[in-house]
Parts: C-alpha cells; structure tokens; sequence
C-alpha cells in the first residue's frame, strides 16, 4: 500500500489493475497489524458476534458493540479504508439504515457494509445520499441464518445466478464502490466480477474475484474451533499462541535462579 490513505476511490480504481486485500479488525492492536501489512481495505465486520464476543452468529451484534469496535480501530488510525458492518435489523427502513450509517461514522468507520441487493436499494440510496460510502454484501447473507438454517454457496442454480447478477448491477448503479460476495459459485462470482463496473471482493468465491476478503482470525488459525474450507492458514498461530503461555506457566514452576 502506498504511503496515502485509501478511500472508496482508490479501492475502486483497483479494479482490473490489482487485487484488493481486505480483512477484519476488530480492536485497536489488530487495525495496527492490518496497517503494518499495508492492508488498504479494513472491515469492522458482525463476524465480531463469533470471533470475539461468543455469539452463535452475527444476528445478535448490537449497533452499540458495533460501535464501541469501530471506535478501537479508529483510534489505530489505520491508513486502509475503515468499513463498518450495519448489524441485523438495524437497517429495515431507508431512515433506519441511515441514522445506523450515520453512528458508525460517528465513531470513525468510513463507509459501511449492509447485506442484500435489490431488497435494500432504498436504504442504500439513503446512505449514499447522505454521502456515505456503501460497500455491498452479496451471496451467502451471514445475517439470514436463522432464515435459511445454514451457510451455503449461492449461485448453483439460475434463478440464483440470474437474481445475483441482477443485484450486483443494481448495487453498483445505486453507487456502492464495490461488492463482497460471499460462498458464492466460483463460476459465478467470475461472470458478475465481468460484468459489473465496480470491484468484487469475494470470500469462498474463488481467485476471479477482483479481491479477497478474510476474518483475519480465520488466516491467523487463532480462531477458536473452526477454520472455513475456503482458507488453509499457513500456521495454526493458536498453537503456538498456546506453547508460548504453556511455557510462561511452565517456567513459574521452575524459576531461574
Ligand atoms: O462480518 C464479516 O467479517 C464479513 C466478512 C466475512 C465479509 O462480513
């Protein structure tokens, strides 16, 4: 990452020139990481819920957690774009989404995140009108699990390729500066990464992507119990993370002289 800031601008003009890294932060230390390693996209992502609070899955992040988050990473001062995610039901209405926006950049995100295509255009519109900068959530929707019963790939079937095609145009015409897509079909997330005007950011949705996006726990192998098939970590840290307090504990019982 160069020496500047990033803005939505920067991101977007990544698009067919480089690949766009982001991944998430949750507090203060890792926005510090993120910055050392020149990471120019940084989401204060709802996966805070599991990662970091215990929750089963996002549904339960409050806008209130979500800001006391976006706060720590603010005071990193990270020169990567700080993105925050709107939580479940926190964006049901053009109004609502926007005063939700508005406490996020309050507390220093400097664009936010919603899941949905056409269903949240409206709210979308309210947040760009206001002049804040909108990424985009497509594919696998985290905050519909209790709906739908599990996370799995979208896209296997037309009616699903044809409505997410038809989403990401939308949300790139309503002024989104790009779009995460989320366990989506590789084949997929290749043919609207094509035919959209704005960068695709994807997750379990294959290398054609104009971008890559992690829970940086999940990278890292510190997340408690569960690593996604989409990442193979080239360390489980949590391992040596464990060694390195094994030992600390160890050498309590036989001091040095
Ligand atoms: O909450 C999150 O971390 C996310 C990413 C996985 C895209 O939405």
């Amino acid at each position: 990452m160069s020496e500047t800031t990033e803005t939505p601008q920067t991101i977007r003009e990544r698009k067919g020139r480089e690949p766009i890294a982001a991944l998430t932060a949750y507090d203060f230390p890792m926005a510090k990481l993120l910055d050392a390693a020149g990471v120019p996209l940084v989401l204060v992502g709802d996966s805070l819920g599991m990662v970091v609070l215990g929750y089963p899955d996002t549904t339960h992040v409050t806008l209130e957690e979500m800001e006391h988050h976006v706060r720590a990473v603010a005071r990193a001062k990270p020169r990567g774009l700080v993105v925050a995610d709107l939580p479940y039901r926190t964006y049901e209405t053009p109004e609502q989404a926007l005063t939700s926006a508005q406490r996020l950049v309050t507390a220093g995100a400097e664009g936010v995140k919603a899941e949905g295509g056409r269903a949240i255009l409206p709210q979308v519109e309210a947040i760009g009108s206001a002049g804040i900068p909108f990424l985009g959530h497509l594919g696998m929707l985290p905050q519909s699990v209790l709906e739908e019963g599990c996370y799995k790939i979208k896209g296997r079937d037309e009616v699903q390729r044809e409505a997410m095609l038809a989403d990401a145009q939308a949300l790139g015409q309503a002024g989104a500066f790009a779009v995460v897509l989320e366990l989506v079909d590789a084949p997929v997330a290749k043919e609207i990464t094509a035919a959209i005007g704005i960068p695709t950011i994807g997750i379990g949705s294959g290398a054609a992507c104009d971008g890559q996006i992690l829970v940086t726990t999940d990278l890292l192998g510190t997340s408690p119990d569960f690593i996604p098939k989409h990442i193979r970590p080239e360390e489980l840290l949590r391992d040596r993370m464990i060694g390195m307090l094994r030992s600390w504990h160890d050498s309590l019982r036989s001091p040095i002289e």
